[in-house]
């Protein structure tokens, strides 16, 4: 009696919600940055998005937000330790909030190279940094290039004391801050989305920034002097929440793991082109005049600079500075 009284209500209830689970729409994972699509992020990004979504795009939708559009950095950090958004991968100066051993890449002219900066990042010294923010919802899922920085300006300057005075746009990050102090110049830490206004409207002298990005943004309409001087590096670390990670079915987690590889790895063809191209773009515009120093002018600029790696030993770690410059000496 009972029995014949439930069955009918189960097969109502399944033919009730059966299309519910047919037309569930996929999940949307955010993925912020701040950068153009048309850059080795950007790049990265939708090769991320096209790999998962052709392999599981009845269950996944990567929704993209380029040049700040969400939100600037800062706050992506914090929203992937939250679990707001799913996605980041922003420049390693940016995670002061949350870890000082990623200050190691700050360090002027610790890196010879992206070389250099390559094999450290592929050491287990390198390695072990991804996941030294995963107590605080932060979990590193792999490094993508962007290059080496170079100095700007409004006027010239080929030596460390023609900086003296000026307002120097720099990332949030006290390293970053201290070398143009190092300089007597003024660090005004700012974020990404602001800086060409602010050039624009010379409510600051220059910047640092790599040639991809100095390029994308259009910083050089109003800094048409440059010097080659591969100063520090600006690379980034693909970031996602520890828990939504965690939670994960395995198959899905391997999938994702599979396609960020080979976006990574595409990202990073993509940075040693722009880097190149950009450059070239860059150097051989008329309005633009580029400084390339000696090697005895460049190392004015590291003696001027170099002091801050003794000062950050104890907060980032000697054995990282080590294994840092371990990297380099190939
Ligand atoms: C970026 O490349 O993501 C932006 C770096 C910056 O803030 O200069």
């Amino acid at each position: 009696m009972m029995n014949r009284l439930i069955r009918p209500t189960l097969l109502g209830l399944i033919t009730l919600l059966l299309p519910m689970f047919l037309w569930a729409e996929p999940q949307p994972l955010v993925f912020s940055h701040v950068v153009s699509p048309n850059t080795p992020k950007g790049k990265m990004a939708e090769m991320f998005k096209s790999m998962i979504e052709s392999k599981m795009g009845d269950r996944f939708e990567i929704v993209i937000y380029p040049n700040s559009d969400l939100m600037d950095d800062d706050e992506a950090v914090s929203a992937i330790a939250e679990g707001r958004i799913h996605f980041a991968a922003p420049s390693l100066s940016k995670f002061e909030a949350y870890t000082q051993k990623l200050k190691v890449f700050d360090l002027p002219f610790l890196f010879r190279d992206i070389e250099a900066v390559n094999r450290f990042q592929k050491s287990p010294t390198g390695q072990s940094l991804l996941t030294s923010m995963d107590s605080q919802g932060i979990l590193g899922l792999g490094y993508l290039h962007n290059g080496l920085k170079q100095l700007t300006a409004d006027r010239p300057f080929t030596q460390p004391g023609d900086l003296a005075g000026l307002r120097f746009r720099t990332m949030n990050s006290d390293v970053l801050i201290k070398q143009f102090e190092l300089l007597n110049a003024e660090a005004v830490p700012m974020a990404f989305s602001e800086v060409y206004s602010a050039l624009a409207e010379q409510r600051i002298q220059g910047q640092e920034n790599t040639w991809s990005n100095i390029y994308s943004k259009a910083f050089y309409e109003h800094q048409p002097y440059m010097m080659i001087s591969n100063h520090g590096v600006l690379d980034y670390m693909l970031i996602t929440n520890s828990d939504f990670w965690k939670e994960l079915n395995e198959e899905d987690r391997d999938m994702f793991r599979y396609a960020l590889e080979m976006a990574l790895k595409y990202g990073n063809a993509v940075a040693k082109a722009k880097s190149a191209n950009d450059k070239i773009e860059l150097t051989s515009m008329k309005s633009i005049s580029v400084f390339k120093p000696s090697a005895s002018e460049l190392a004015t600029w590291q003696t001027a600079m170099q002091p801050l790696w003794a000062s950050y030993e104890d907060l980032i770690g000697e054995n990282i500075i080590q294994a840092a410059r371990q990297a380099s000496r190939h």
